[in-house]
């Protein structure tokens, strides 16, 4: 089938290279003509394991091709996939003109029946919106051409996108027509041949479903971190509370973390927006507001037990401190909410010197923290922690997990390791002779 995907990043590339991967027909359009011309040179403008080749692949084999026009790529596509962003605005609601604005873009050229079909995260009722939307524009251009609007939204995971999208725990298709459902079905065939994963709805439940996921996994995430916090007030180890209620079936290990506080492009935008979905409606949800505030406190946590360490040490002012991973979540490049940030911040203000180290968010990161005396990019996790008086381990990237802590600590100036990810043990670390810290562990 010729699809047009709408919108070359995180989930716009991924989803367009895994339907090619398919064999189905993609182009994918975006506004950016600087990425555009990456892409058609076969360079990827974002790190996700898996989605080089399989773009190059996929170019190779010409079904998968790069633009930035609008009006040849809708033309050609029986269907418009829509994967723009849907950023917070200042009030916490998210802000749907670039969907919508893309859905004017399609109205504006389509010639014939097309399903626009949105990728994108967005409020309940917004498929609604994007057929007045586009309605209106067949109007005014006094053309009548059939289109239906289906609602699909996307659950990849940032780190293994490409695995996520080509085998999908469920397909939800959100819609009320019989033949926008049947194309549909025929695109997703191929990724539902080991068992049927599709579920079909209506558009706003479909819109709905996107919410409550991320908002039952943040508030799984704040549980736990509130909980890590009483732990340490009592003296239990989190871990072994993770442990003990993940055995139970009915709650199951995933996502039952203590740490940082969760970050990344969705939890947090996708939380409040929820929030502000049910203001307008005149609602409360008084469990949304509380994993939102438990997940403003937790980015704090490292900076707190850092002054807290140092303030018998002269404060934090003039000591440096190394940092081990600034992605908001492993295997991924993407900086956007990364709680790496406020802890950077919060340092840098405090008058400390930092030396930053990731596998491959350094760019991303640049872009964020800029260039300053107090900066040092390392070029590995040892070049981080030498000389330091504290080590924080930030994101747990895999290669932090077996390093040489000898080598470490007899290189760095103190002792002090504050892990955000409760990566290591804590008595194997102290015999080490590290002062060693975790969240929600007794130190
Ligand atoms: N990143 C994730 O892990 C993830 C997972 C599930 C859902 N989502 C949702 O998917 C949507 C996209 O997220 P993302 O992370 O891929 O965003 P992104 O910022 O990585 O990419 C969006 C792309 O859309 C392009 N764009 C903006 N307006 C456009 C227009 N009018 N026409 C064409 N291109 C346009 C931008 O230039 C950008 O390249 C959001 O609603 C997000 O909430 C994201």
């Amino acid at each position: 089938m010729q699809i047009l995907v709408i919108g070359a990043g995180y989930v716009g590339l991924v989803s367009a290279s895994c339907f090619a991967e398919m064999g189905h027909h993609v182009t994918c359009l975006d506004i950016d003509t600087q990425k555009i011309e990456k892409l058609q040179q076969g360079i990827i403008p974002i790190y996700e394991p898996g989605l080089e080749e399989m773009v190059r692949r996929n170019m190779q084999a010409k079904r998968l091709s790069f633009t930035t026009n609008y009006a040849t790529s809708v033309e050609e596509a029986r269907v418009c996939f829509i994967a723009v962003p849907t950023p917070s605005r200042e009030d916490g609601s998210c802000d749907t003109s670039y969907v919508l604005a893309a859905a004017r873009q399609i109205a504006s050229c389509m010639n014939k029946y097309t399903v626009i079909v949105t990728k994108s995260t967005v409020p309940i009722g917004t498929s609604q919106k994007i057929e007045e939307e586009i309605s209106l524009s067949l109007k005014q251009r006094v053309v009548q051409i059939d289109f239906d609007v289906v609602s699909n939204p996307e659950f990849l995971k940032e780190g293994c996108a490409v695995q996520d999208c080509m085998k999908p725990d469920r397909i939800i298709i959100g819609t009320n027509s019989e033949s926008a459902k049947k194309i549909m079905q025929e695109i997703y065939f191929a990724f539902t041949i080991n068992h049927e994963r599709i579920l079909i709805m209506d558009p706003k439940s479909a819109e709905m479903t996107k919410y409550a996921a991320n908002a039952m996994l943040a508030t799984r995430i704040s549980f736990m971190n509130e909980l890590a916090g009483l732990c340490e007030k009592t003296g239990a180890n989190i871990n072994h509370v993770r442990s003990g209620i993940g055995s139970d079936q009915r709650i199951g290990f995933h996502f039952l973390y203590a740490g940082v506080g969760y970050g990344g492009s969705c939890f947090p935008k996708d939380i409040q927006a929820l929030q502000a979905i049910a203001k307008e409606m005149g609602y409360e949800t008084p469990i949304l507001e509380a994993v939102d505030t438990i997940n403003r406190r937790q980015k704090k946590i490292l900076a707190k037990k850092i002054s807290s360490y140092f303030s018998n040490l002269g404060g934090v002012e003039g000591k440096t401190i190394g940092v081990w991973g600034l992605s908001f979540k492993p295997d991924t490049d993407d900086m956007r909410e990364a709680p790496s940030i406020e802890l950077i911040q919060e340092l840098l203000q405090r008058n400390a010197t930092v030396k930053l180290f990731d596998p491959v968010s350094m760019s991303n990161a640049q872009k964020v923290f800029g260039h300053s005396p107090q900066i040092h990019w390392c070029k590995d996790e040892y070049e981080a922690a030498h000389g330091v008086d504290a080590v924080v381990l930030v994101t747990e990237w895999k290669q932090f997990r077996f390093v040489d802590f000898e080598k470490i600590l007899q290189n760095m100036q103190g002792a002090a390791f504050f892990d955000g990810r409760n990566q290591y043990k804590h008595h194997e670390m102290k015999s080490k002779g590290f002062d060693y810290f975790g969240i929600g562990i007794p130190s």
